[in-house]
């Protein structure tokens, strides 16, 4: 069987073409990072405007490149949740080919997609996935959200704990911003913090009563105050003034020590959730998951308690449309065999977008 992928919820316009939901047929990421880069963060409506002129484009590459209308079975869209703007675009070019080329509409929410990044098959990904073993517990950490998934089976799982206010990846850039680093964050801060020392600043670990939510506006905030601190200055001096006094040596370690608290955050509460919920596999997904230290410390923790970790190659962990395609694959088969009851179609007549939508 194979599915088209379309994702357009954020600032990538992305069409993918894969096989039963592993190969990759085709795979095609329009990025509209530098588009933002001179705002330090994504613009909703230059976003929106983006998707409209190169969607069609973006697609006709997919489709052309993997073969041809004719051998696709049905279209993959993401939904939801993302940028209202951004997510109509996506779903409407995906509900207008379903009617014109007469092929089934799945949608997808965004959150579960990235999940299947790491089911897909490509050279890089460790360990090249056969089956997923389930249960198996994920944690998905991107610019919108950063949750621990509990999976029995495909479509089938439990959201053991998320985030109270910003999401990890959201964090980053936000960090980035206030030490002048470019967007997105994420990247710039690992970059810098090549150079830095991550034990310079002594930045707080949010203590929640439940142990697998997370806060990360507080070391958002405690950021900040070391950097204003270094600089000299007082809490109330901008934060848009703090980066031209910083010197790069100042920039990295706070950088680093930022980074070190983030990953460690993530790392301390997955091997937590691990050790109670003895999973049979588990995965690492979104954006934030292209982070070498999170790989790396998340891998070397897992192995200590023999816990295989699923992750994708960095391309595939930011936004793409071939884990939207896997997902939809997955839902459909989920559906012949386990679930005959749940339609994992929608009416490409009625299909709405939903910027909100939480993972249920
Ligand atoms: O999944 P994604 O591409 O889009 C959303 O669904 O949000 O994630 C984007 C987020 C951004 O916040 C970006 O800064 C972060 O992922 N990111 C990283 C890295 N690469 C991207 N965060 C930390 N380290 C990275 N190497
Ligand atoms: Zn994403």
């Amino acid at each position: 069987m194979k599915i088209l992928g379309i994702e357009s919820s954020c600032d990538e316009t992305a069409a993918a073409v894969v096989e039963n939901g592993r190969v990759i047929l085709s795979n095609v990421v329009q990025s509209q990072i530098d588009l933002h880069k001179a705002y330090g963060g994504v613009v909703p409506e230059v976003a929106a405007r983006s998707h409209i002129e190169v969607i069609n484009a973006v697609i006709d590459t997919a489709v052309s490149e993997a073969g041809s209308w004719n051998q696709i079975d049905a279209i993959a869209v993401t939904r939801a949740p993302g940028l209202i703007g951004s997510l109509l675009i996506g779903t409407l070019a995906a509900r207008t080919l379903a009617i014109i080329k007469n092929k089934p509409l799945i949608p997808i929410h965004h959150i579960e997609a990235h999940v299947y990044a790491t089911f897909l098959n490509h050279p890089a990904s460790t360990p090249p996935q056969l089956q997923p073993s389930f249960p198996q517990l994920v944690l998905v950490v991107s610019g919108g959200h950063t949750q621990m998934l509990l999976f029995k089976n495909h479509g089938d799982f439990k959201v053991i704990g998320g985030t109270r206010d910003d999401a990890v990846g959201e964090v980053f850039d936000k960090a980035a911003k206030i030490l002048g680093l470019p967007y997105p964050g994420g990247p710039s801060i690992s970059k810098a913090a090549q150079n830095g020392d991550p034990r310079a600043y002594q930045l707080p670990k949010a203590k929640l009563d439940h142990p697998y939510d997370f806060s990360f506006s507080g070391l958002k905030t405690a950021t900040l105050r070391a950097a204003q601190k270094v600089v000299g200055k007082t809490h109330d001096f901008p934060s848009g003034a703090i980066a031209p006094l910083l010197s790069a040596k100042q920039q990295a370690d706070l950088a680093a020590s930022f980074q070190s608290v983030a990953i460690a955050t993530l790392v301390d509460k997955f091997i937590e959730a691990c050790q109670e919920f003895h999973p049979a596999s588990t995965a690492l997904a979104g954006g934030v998951a292209a982070n070498q230290l999170l790989r790396s410390e998340l891998t070397r923790r897992l192995n200590q308690i023999d816990a295989p970790l699923a992750v994708a190659p960095p391309a595939l962990c930011t936004d793409n449309a071939a884990m939207v395609a896997s997902c939809g694959y997955f839902r459909v088969i989920n559906h012949v065999n386990d679930r005959p009851t749940q339609s994992p179609f929608a009416d490409p007549y009625t299909l709405t977008a939903d910027p909100n939508l939480e993972l249920a």
